[in-house]
């Protein structure tokens, strides 16, 4: 089948590969910023970042960040984003934004979703109607929020589903991005992605990946996984969809954020990640640290004079001791604030590492380094 290429707003030049691993560091040119990968991107719900604002944002070093279609589409909602001229202007953020389609909030959040060939079909949280969701409709409210990159409208059954369901959602997937790129108006401002569906299973996954290749996209994602699959099963599927993926076009690993698996699928040739687990569990009084996380409200810490980290360079590490986040955690919303802060900088500062030891050809020593941390008891 011959296609046209689709247009981009992006460019992806690689800046060095590791020569032991398929880790590749790269500058991703978006309208809104140069993007750095590999990358983490914080999720901001909302088109607002929970316990941080898009200042601080900036100063963390964040080139980019993720919001929600299904969220914003509900409030502010499309008349109000265009009236503003899109969320960057909406909430003043000046570097790039990546908008997820919005069916895995739905199916993932709400109980009462039911996919049919239409699209998602939901119950509104809002006033109870009846609404659905197409694949249309995700890329229109996309358009008009303006993010950089835009993500077509998948069909997701969790990684713990087999049978017959997760062929039907892989094949569904691929049909709805047929209509999303359709539907798309502006492939010269912003760049809609591919999502790779087929669960654990290899053949499908290698099939999506075929169909979805051909249709020559900016970028592709791989979606569907971790939630709650083996760790062997998760890493096998994203070994074999990004070996097909095409060598100079981003790789993205949706809603994986735990650093080990960022540093495994680093090692696979996956560029991006998201994930709303380190802002989460920020507002728990958790702050990641290189082996895990500290609980700041144990009373250990109610006289460790320390940083959360004595390496990292983010302002809480800078004005904060350990023994005062304990006093204040869980207490006072500033709390929430600051362990924001130094989590999503922990976050960009191991992809920065990984960046750098891939760019040094120091990352096979980068990796036997960071597993020797996080499982001291192997050897
Ligand atoms: N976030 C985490 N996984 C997925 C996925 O498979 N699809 C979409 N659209 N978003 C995700
Ligand atoms: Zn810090």
């Amino acid at each position: 089948m011959h296609r046209m290429a689709q247009r981009s707003a992006l460019q992806f030049d690689i800046v060095a590969k590791c020569c032991t691993t398929n880790a590749r560091a790269a500058n991703m040119t978006l309208p809104h910023s140069v993007v750095s990968t590999p990358v983490f991107m914080p999720v901001g719900t909302q088109g607002t970042m929970k316990g941080i604002t898009p200042a601080q944002l900036e100063s963390v070093g964040c080139q980019i960040m993720l919001s929600n279609t299904y969220h914003l589409g509900a409030r502010p909602g499309p008349d109000v984003l265009k009236e503003a001229g899109g969320l960057h202007k909406f909430m003043n953020w000046k570097r790039s934004v990546l908008t997820d389609s919005g069916g895995f909030q739905m199916v993932s959040l709400l109980a009462l979703s039911e996919v049919t060939e239409q699209g998602v079909k939901f119950r509104s949280p809002h006033d109870g109607s009846d609404m659905l969701l197409t694949p249309e409709h995700s890329i229109f409210l996309q358009n008009v929020i303006g993010a950089d990159i835009i993500m077509q409208l998948d069909d997701v059954v969790s990684s713990l589903v087999t049978g017959p369901r997760v062929e039907e959602a892989m094949h569904r997937s691929i049909r709805w991005l047929d209509r999303c790129i359709e539907a798309h108006r502006h492939p010269d401002r912003q760049n809609l992605f591919g999502i790779i569906q087929g669960g654990l299973d290899e053949n499908l996954r290698r099939e999506c990946v075929r169909e979805m290749v051909a249709r020559d996209l900016p970028g592709y994602a791989i979606g569907g996984l971790s939630g709650g699959e083996e760790k062997d099963a998760f890493w096998r599927a994203v070994k074999v969809s990004a070996d097909l993926l095409p060598d100079g076009k981003p790789r993205y690993c949706m809603g994986v954020g735990y650093a080990v698996d960022m540093v495994v699928c680093v090692a696979l040739g996956v560029d991006m990640f998201d994930c709303v687990f380190p802002t989460r569990t920020a507002r728990f009084g958790h702050a990641l640290v290189r082996n895990g996380q500290l609980v700041l409200k144990q009373k250990k810490f109610a006289n460790d004079f320390r940083p959360i980290s004595e390496t990292c360079t983010c302002s809480t590490c800078r004005d904060y001791t350990r023994a005062h986040l304990h006093c204040i955690v869980n207490k006072e919303p500033v709390a929430c604030h600051l362990l924001t802060v130094h989590n999503i900088a922990f976050q960009l500062e191991l992809m920065g590492n990984a960046r750098q030891a891939i760019i040094d050809g120091t990352f096979p020593a980068f990796v036997t380094t960071f597993m020797a941390e996080n499982y001291p008891d192997h050897n």
